[in-house]
């Protein structure tokens, strides 16, 4: 097995490895590092089934179970992982969704930042991509942090942020709505990292909806300040896409978003996730 860097801001890919198998313990732990060091780790040339996949996460810490999102059919086919797995997909049936995420970009933002217990990490699965973009986009939240001004860090110590996840928006979610009925949960703007024990920025445009205790105009105003990581291009890197390559993504340590795509052109992923643990400053 073979780990090499992608990036300076992060990324990894990890070959040498064939995931139909089940992984020996010395190269889980391999994989496990190079994931918590890079943020995210890509294994390419993969020929995986459902199974493989939620085997791969129950080697990286054991495989989270999701509800399906009542607004939305996911795929139905896989109803029997009880919520583990998920399609992504723009392809359609009878005119309704196959699965989460149509065409189009998605902003920056943590999976399951909207969470009590985020997950730890995102496992994606390439079966059909399109001929070009789609891109997943990740930036290292380590450095968003770190990059800060020494103001700005003093500021947003000890500060919360509502982290709001409305299926129906692609935007920043609305507040003017009740928001009982939608995934929200709030967590510090800066998190230590479980494992790492390092401190990354937490905080996302498509989620984070509101810093606690702030008026609007000045949780707006910070918000805006804190998501300019988005921007930053020495702390993004990217993943371009190929049938039958894994991705895994740190949920503590990277955001991450998608760009556009030619609409039409069909795109499907098979999403798992590895559970987490509580997060805290
Ligand atoms: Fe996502």
């Amino acid at each position: 097995m073979n780990i090499a860097p992608i990036s300076d801001a992060g990324g990894a890919i990890v070959s040498g490895i064939d995931l139909r198998r089940d992984l020996a313990p010395q190269d889980a732990t391999a994989i496990r590092n190079a994931f918590l060091e890079y943020g995210v780790v890509v294994i390419r040339e993969q020929d995986l089934n459902t199974e493989d996949q939620i085997r791969f996460c129950n080697a990286m810490g054991g495989t989270a179970t999701r509800g399906k999102p009542a607004d939305q059919r996911a795929d139905d086919a896989d109803s029997a992982y009880d919520g583990a797995v998920h399609v992504v997909t723009n392809l359609t049936e009878d005119g309704k969704p196959l699965g989460s995420f149509g065409d189009g970009e998605v902003w920056f933002h943590h999976d399951g930042s909207f969470k009590e217990i985020p997950y730890a990490a995102t496992v994606l699965y390439g079966m059909a991509v399109t001929s070009t973009g789609g891109e997943t986009v990740f930036a290292n939240m380590y450095m968003a942090y770190d990059r800060l001004s020494e103001v700005t860090k003093k500021r947003i110590d000890g500060l919360d942020g509502l982290n709001v996840y409305d299926y129906a928006s692609t935007g920043r979610v609305d507040l003017e709505q009740d928001i009982s009925n939608i995934n929200h949960w709030v967590h510090p703007l800066v998190i230590r990292h479980p494992d790492t024990g390092r401190r990354a920025l937490y905080v996302s445009p498509l989620i984070t909806a509101r810093i606690e205790g702030l008026s609007k105009t000045e949780s707006d105003t910070l918000l805006e300040e804190l998501f300019r990581y988005q921007e930053d291009d020495e702390i993004i890197f990217e993943h371009k896409w190929k049938a039958g390559d894994l991705v895994m993504m740190d949920n503590r340590s990277i955001t991450h978003a998608r760009r556009d795509f030619p609409a039409g052109e069909p795109r499907m992923l098979r999403r798992t996730m590895v559970e987490g643990v509580s997060i805290g400053p």
